[in-house]
């Protein structure tokens, strides 16, 4: 805050948060956030009156400010709205602290030993029953390996495949560039699937010994694969002994009907699963975990071990705990409706402030593909978000092939802390609809923390 109010970023006046909103922000106790409140009236940066709120004092000398290299500083942008991130603000840090406590109050010292590369049993247990009984796959805790999130288990997989002489990886037109890249680092020629509104044209597979498919919600147009072609790949697979896999990054959050149920239940021996803790909790817990058919269970134990990543067994049988309290399912819950409400603002929002624009992909997950009019500039626009503080990502940035796509842009709603949310949709909207001055965005400038940032829950 001393930094924000020393460059001003923020202005005299502007109000904060109460101490109370910005300590469940930031998941730290109330008495720090006070605390430092305190010091910064007594330094004179801010000022308060019982009742009246915290807010940046006036200031008699203007401050020099040394200018700080462009890329470097605290955030360069004051709000995200790219996908990837869920709102970390959230993250359920007492129930994760009450699960660490049970752990290392009853586990036996062994556990810190060097571990099953399958992952520990407990964690392998309850992600069994937890995903069986969530996402309908078809699963036994010899069947899982724990990795660190998807990208690991990807890796882990390119590399099996690769032993096996597999020579191709077939990845939709649209999604990640790092599986692209991972797949090809570790010697597999990657195909491109056209996406369309059906999800991913499996009917175009070629001879390609793997398929990668967001089947629940396509990464990142966000529509389910459609049932014909669901049937479709299982069927080819087992015809061709092919390897699905199937990324079920934010299976548990579809809003308005029930989760599209894991592809894996129809042929565990073709389809691999592969599930993270990056949405649902954080992905700096690096904890995901894949299904495998019987016959890789082994070979991928054994990729993991010879890499020698190892996840941390303290980190396992909390995540492990977590389930089994059904803290997770918990949050899960809650988390579902936070983003269902920030899901709802969003579009909301941009149907009345910018009805020029289309919002789909919106039944599931944490994130939605704007549709820009024709003739817009996905490239102008996140230029245009950056100088208002504002991160976007346009769809060509996760453009695999060739295939073409009208401008839109992939908007990841989950990632602003709750009291940053409605500041970050007013920019968007107002990003769309104008072409601001040099001086404009002056005015505008970042700025965190005024009262209309204040959270509104969404109950
Ligand atoms: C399509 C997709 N799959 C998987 C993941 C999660 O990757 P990880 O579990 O390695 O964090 C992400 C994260 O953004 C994603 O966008």
């Amino acid at each position: 805050l001393r930094e924000a109010i020393r460059s001003e970023r923020l202005r005299p006046g502007t109000r904060l948060p109460s101490s109370r909103t910005l300590a469940v922000d930031l998941g730290i106790a109330r008495n720090t956030v006070a605390d430092a409140y305190g010091q910064l009236v007594a330094e004179g940066w801010l000022a308060s009156r019982s009742g009246s709120g915290t807010w940046v004092a006036e200031r008699t000398t203007p401050v020099q400010v040394p200018a700080t290299p462009a890329g470097q500083g605290v955030g360069r942008f004051r709000y995200d709205l790219r996908p990837g991130t869920p709102n970390l603000a959230a993250f359920p840090r007492s129930a994760w602290l009450t699960a660490a406590r049970r752990v290392l109050s009853t586990s036996s010292y062994d556990v810190l030993g060097y571990s099953d590369p399958r992952g520990l049993l407990p964690l392998r247990t309850a992600l069994a029953d937890y995903l069986s009984r969530a996402r309908g796959v078809a699963v036994a805790p010899d069947g899982i390996v724990v990795c660190a999130g998807f990208t690991q288990g990807l890796e882990l997989l390119c590399e099996v495949l690769r032993g096996r002489g597999a020579a191709c990886l077939a990845v939709e037109a649209y999604g990640q560039d790092l599986s692209q890249r991972i797949a090809e680092a570790k010697g597999l020629a990657t195909m491109t699937l056209p996406v369309d509104a059906g999800g991913a044209a499996v009917d175009q597979l070629g001879d390609t010994e793997a398929v990668l498919l967001t089947p629940a919600h396509q990464f990142p147009l966000g529509v389910p694969l459609d049932p014909l072609r669901r049937r479709h790949i299982v069927e080819w697979a087992s015809h061709t002994g092919a390897l699905i896999v199937e990324d079920d990054y934010d299976g548990e959050f579809r809003y308005d009907r029930r989760p599209v149920g894991a592809l894996q239940a129809l042929a565990p021996e073709q389809v691999v699963y592969a599930g993270t803790a990056s949405k649902s909790l954080a992905p700096g817990l690096r904890l995901g975990w894949l299904v495998l058919p019987t016959h890789l269970v082994e070979e991928v134990a054994a990729a993991k071990a010879r890499l020698g990543r190892l996840s941390s067994s303290l980190d396992q049988l909390v995540l492990a705990e977590l389930i089994a309290s059904g803290a997770y399912d918990r949050h899960v819950r809650r988390s579902r409706l936070t983003y269902r409400w920030r899901r709802d603002r969003l579009t909301a929002t941009l149907r009345r402030d910018v009805p020029e624009v289309r919002v789909t992909g919106i039944d599931a997950g944490l994130h939605a593909l704007v549709e820009l009019p024709d003739g817009d500039s996905e490239d102008d626009i996140v230029a245009r978000a950056a100088t208002h503080g504002l991160a976007l990502d346009g769809l060509s940035r996760y453009r695999l092939g060739q295939q073409p796509h009208s401008p839109a842009l992939v908007l990841g709603y989950a990632t602003p802390p709750d009291h940053a949310y409605t500041t970050a949709l007013a920019r968007l909207a107002a990003v769309l609809t104008s072409q601001p001055q040099a001086s404009e965005v002056e005015r505008i400038g970042p700025h965190v923390g005024t009262p209309s940032d204040e959270r509104v829950l969404p109950w």
